[in-house]
């Protein structure tokens, strides 16, 4: 059987937890296959919140398997902290989720080394989450990390020499840091560590694969932070596309099957760079209170806007989205006007294709819908949505040439619209 993927189409925090906990009842396996714990995923249910970060959002439905894929960057302390969390409220993980041993290990140098690069840039920093995602991922790409496997055996030098590695760079920029803690509680995650299973995951996948099981691809963040296709050098340091998922589980492109869009009603982002159809207004500020944008990580507040339709059509391109999933449209019930950007203007010349660069020049040209202005939270059938719903709703499936399937109106569970 095909492998599905969830992922985000815009600058993350799009509703990909719930979505994926929603979805999980149909799936046999739930897969992370990028990012690390930058992330933050939300889900609630019976009254219930829980927030993850490296852990998969397949974990509290029907004891399926769960699979922390060779794409993620994992940070031994991090996780630790998250799996016990788990454990003490119901939820062991030890005998069915299994980690990639080809994951990279984010160091505890690497979170002072994100924190030290980012002081470097100055007024330019990406405003990032801290977590040593960057650094993780360059050492892997320039062939200096470590890896999960890597704590089975011969660990203690390769640790030592990675650190050394680190130390140079700090003490050359100059970067005072206090690392006692932090190594403390890293090298008990490391210890913790082994007790789940870590294997070669992509054998696993693909046996799933193979025997007809189903599998849905978890992505964090989101397709404008992708470091390809993203609004670069303000992005993550992974593949938050869809061939993330080929990447980052051993997955081969044929075996993809339907790819789930993520994008909220409107637009947040979080951290610094542009952000085109950005609110400065008292509209901003209601999108922001009513939806509680604030980071689920690092508890920063998010920059709302409208939602940017040339932005939405481009990661639809990039991930080959076969379904369109709507969240977070409850935030604006109260609006009387609501407003898509449909393209843009740049020195005075419309635009309606993604640019090389999203930069101050980038002025956004707005359709304007009247706004529904009635609570839909507790509607669960399409039709019952108020005619200016589902005018938006129709515009977006028009605009992209993607069916809205699922429509979110809600953060708990059973909040969600199946069409
Ligand atoms: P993720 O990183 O993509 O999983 O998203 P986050 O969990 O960081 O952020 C989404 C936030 O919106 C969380 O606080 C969710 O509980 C909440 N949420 C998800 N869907 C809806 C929705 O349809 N309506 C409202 N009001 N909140 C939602
Ligand atoms: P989820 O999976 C929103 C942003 C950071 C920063 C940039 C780079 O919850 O949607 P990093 O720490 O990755 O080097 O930061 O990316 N960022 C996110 N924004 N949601 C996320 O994850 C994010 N993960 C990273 O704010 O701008
Ligand atoms: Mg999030």
């Amino acid at each position: 059987m095909k492998a599905d993927v969830v992922l985000g189409l815009q600058w993350g925090d799009e509703g990909k937890g719930k979505v994926v906990d929603v979805l999980t009842p149909g799936y046999d396996t739930i897969a992370r296959f990028q990012g690390g714990p930058n992330a933050g995923h939300t889900l609630e249910f019976n009254n219930e919140k829980y927030i993850l970060r490296s852990i998969p959002s397949g974990i509290f439905q029907g004891n399926k398997i769960n699979i922390i894929g060779n794409g993620v960057v994992l940070d031994p302390a991090l996780f630790k902290a998250e799996a016990e969390a788990l454990a003490k409220s119901g939820h062991d993980l030890t005998k069915r989720l299994f980690i990639s041993k080809k994951a990279h290990l984010i160091l505890p140098t690497h979170r002072i080394l994100d924190a030290a690069y980012e002081a470097a840039k100055g007024d330019a920093k990406v405003g990032t989450t801290g977590k040593g995602i960057g650094p993780a991922y360059t050492d892997k790409t320039s062939r200096n990390g470590l890896r999960v496997g890597d704590i089975l055996s011969g660990f203690d030098s390769k640790y030592r020499t990675a650190k050394a590695k680190h130390e140079k760079i700090l003490s050359d920029m100059k970067f005072g840091y206090d690392i006692t803690e932090l190594e403390k509680e890293w090298l008990e995650g490391v210890e913790y560590l082994k007790k789940f299973n870590l294997i070669d995951s992509e054998i696993l996948v693909n046996d799933l694969i193979n025997n007809n099981k189903s599998i849905l691809c978890e992505g964090a963040q989101g397709t404008m932070l992708d470091i390809d296709f993203g609004s670069y050098p303000f992005v993550t340091s992974s593949n938050t596309i869809c061939a993330g998922a080929c990447t980052g589980l051993g997955i081969a492109p044929n075996k993809i099957g339907e790819v789930y869009g993520i994008f909220k009603a409107y637009c947040t982002r979080v951290g610094s760079g542009p952000f085109p159809t950005e609110l400065f207004d008292e509209v901003g500020d209601s999108l922001c209170e009513i939806g509680h944008e604030f980071g689920s990580v690092t508890g920063r507040k998010r920059r709302c806007g409208w939602i940017d339709m040339v932005a939405l059509k481009y990661s639809v391109m990039i991930n080959g989205v076969t379904s369109l999933i709507m969240m977070k449209a409850d935030v604006m019930n109260h609006l009387d006007i609501i407003k898509a950007g449909v393209a843009y203007e740049i020195d005075g010349e419309i635009i309606e294709n993604f640019p090389y660069e999203l930069d101050e020049h980038v002025k956004p040209v707005y359709k304007e819908f009247k706004g529904w202005n009635c609570d839909i939270n507790d509607i669960r059938n399409y039709d019952d949505f108020p005619a200016e719903f589902k005018e938006y709703v129709e515009f977006i499936e028009k605009e992209t040439g993607v069916p809205v399937k699922i429509i979110s109106v809600g953060p708990d569970r059973d909040e969600t619209i199946m069409r």
